[in-house]
């Protein structure tokens, strides 16, 4: 498949883009800095917090930290938005707090509705769920600050 170049200049704080690659859904979110500070909160709770298992692309160092993002780009995340255990779409649960199916201490992220798996905002897989891994990252470069290739 080519490369996907993505425009995300339209993409507010807290917002998020889905854009198709090789036939997958990739998602494209600004994180707010409330939704950033949230992630380390986060660290104890998720099953891989450095993506260090192995992944079906091979992660690159800058996406083994917990905002699993290019250094210069902290706010964006890039992921794959297909649950690694049986391939369903998980949903985003931007809002904080108690929602059904999600723990009281909710900061945000996606919600997998087949069988229950949980990711952060970095789409790290919440401990004890189906779910093996954490979202894949696919591979990708900023070609400016508001645009991505992907691929
Ligand atoms: Fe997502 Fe099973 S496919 S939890």
């Amino acid at each position: 498949g080519a490369p996907v170049e993505v425009d995300i200049s339209d993409v507010k704080p807290g917002e998020m883009k889905v854009v198709e690659w090789r036939g997958k859904p990739v998602w494209i979110m600004r994180r707010t800095p409330e939704q950033m500070a949230s992630l380390q909160k986060n660290d104890d709770k998720v099953a891989d917090p450095h993506s260090d298992k192995s992944y079906q692309m091979p992660m690159p160092e800058y996406c083994k930290n917990e905002a699993r993002s290019r250094a210069e780009h902290k706010d964006v995340l890039v992921t794959v938005g297909i649950c690694t255990h049986l391939g369903c779409s998980p949903s985003s649960r931007f809002a904080e707090g108690p929602q059904p199916n999600l723990p009281d201490d909710w900061h945000g992220g996606f919600l997998c509705p087949c069988h229950g798996s949980t990711f952060d905002l970095a789409g790290r897989v919440f401990k004890n769920k189906p779910a093996p891994l954490n979202l894949d990252i696919p591979p990708y470069m900023f070609l400016s600050d508001n645009k991505i290739l992907i691929g």
